[in-house]
């Protein structure tokens, strides 16, 4: 196939079925590799369709700057659809960006914004979003495309992402996928409860994140988790609570342990928030015998081959000894502790009520 612009390349994503980590009660869980898109990530399809509406209805001028806060996988997304689209791009970063990322959106011409000063919880959040209204002020024909509240973002994953899904895999059970802006979920989860209504969608997010809602107060040691993609200190318009079942908040322990037993046992090198989603998948398998479980990889782990994937990396934040403590280095070991995590999956739908273990 001969493509006209590397943009043509985004969407098509493999679907894996797991082998070894399985909890062998006839549950079957799928795993859709979002890393197989030209920026490795996901945020590819969002990005396009942020850029591309905001081009149809003038919002984004041509020769105009592309303004956006970012921790890692829009900012390659944006790189790579700036470059092919011809905008200036600048990335709002923070220092916990994984440098690969920022290496790959430089080499593709980016420009980095770096705020280097969280607020008092230790979050960047806050402070990105208002630098990136300072550049905006100053910025003559700049666009912000605000991925957490702009509805173009979950639009790309219910017209693009679910069909193709739909097409892949035309009978499943669940969902069960990592949530940050809340995009993907929302989008996917629109359309497949449409074809499929008994479709069962689970959001994974991180401990200490109030995405659903949870009061940030509640947190004995509020603050950021270590898996990128998840948690935030908002409630992002992109995320629409209505088609979003169950909730599972995934310690970060959990999810990394995961992350690191996909990619030793099944070969399959995923970003931590996959691994998070896997964790959540398994969890969900063993309350559903027999069920499919459709998972989304939103992105690669060569992203973080230097923390995840590195034993002192994690000895130094204290995750390691979590790990080991919880015996989660055998897969036999994860999959048999997944059915009573820290945080069990507690129901949003009246449909559905309790958590599935039953107890925490
Ligand atoms: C690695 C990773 N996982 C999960 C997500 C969450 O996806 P969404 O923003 O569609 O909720 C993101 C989003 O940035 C991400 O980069």
């Amino acid at each position: 196939m001969i493509c006209d612009s590397v943009l043509d390349t985004i969407g098509d994503t493999p679907v894996v079925r797991l082998r070894r980590m399985s909890v062998g009660n006839g549950a079957e869980i799928l795993i859709k590799l979002e890393s197989f898109n030209p920026g490795g990530s996901i945020k590819d399809r969002a990005v396009l369709s942020m850029i591309t509406h905001a081009e149809l209805d003038g919002r984004l001028q041509p020769g105009g700057t592309i303004i956006e806060s970012t921790s890692g996988n829009v900012g390659k997304a944006l790189a790579l659809i700036g470059v092919a689209r011809g905008y200036r791009v600048v990335l709002v970063v923070d220092p916990k960006a994984p440098p690969s990322m920022l290496r790959y959106a430089s080499a593709l011409g980016a420009e980095l914004d770096l705020v280097d000063t969280p607020d008092e919880h230790g979050w960047y959040q806050g402070p990105r979003i208002e630098r990136v209204q300072q550049l905006l002020a100053e910025t003559p024909r700049s666009f912000w495309p605000d991925q957490y509240n702009n509805l173009d973002n979950p639009r790309a994953h219910a017209e693009q992402t679910a069909r193709e899904l739909l097409s892949e895999i035309p009978r499943f059970d669940a969902l069960v996928t990592a949530v940050g802006t809340g995009g993907h979920i929302s989008g996917i989860s629109r359309t497949v409860k449409r074809a499929l209504p008994e479709v069962v969608t689970v959001g994974v997010d991180a401990e200490c994140s109030a995405t659903f809602g949870y009061p940030f107060s509640q947190w004995a040691t509020p603050g950021p988790s270590r898996i990128r993609g998840l948690g935030l200190q908002w409630q992002p318009r992109c995320l629409d609570l209505d088609v979003v079942d169950r909730v599972h908040l995934v310690a970060d322990h959990e999810g990394i342990a995961t992350t690191r037993l996909l990619a030793s046992s099944e070969g399959l090198l995923v970003g931590e928030s996959a691994g998070a989603a896997v964790f959540g998948a398994l969890h969900h398998a063993h309350h559903h015998p027999g069920s499919r479980i459709v998972v989304l990889a939103p992105d690669d782990g060569v992203n973080y081959l230097e923390e995840t994937f590195d034993d002192d990396w994690l000895r130094s934040k204290g995750l390691l000894e979590r790990i080991e403590e919880a015996g989660l280095r055998t897969v036999d070991r994860l999959v048999a502790l997944a059915r009573q995590p820290s945080t069990a999956a507690v129901a949003r739908t009246p449909e559905l009520t309790g958590d599935l273990a039953g107890s925490r």
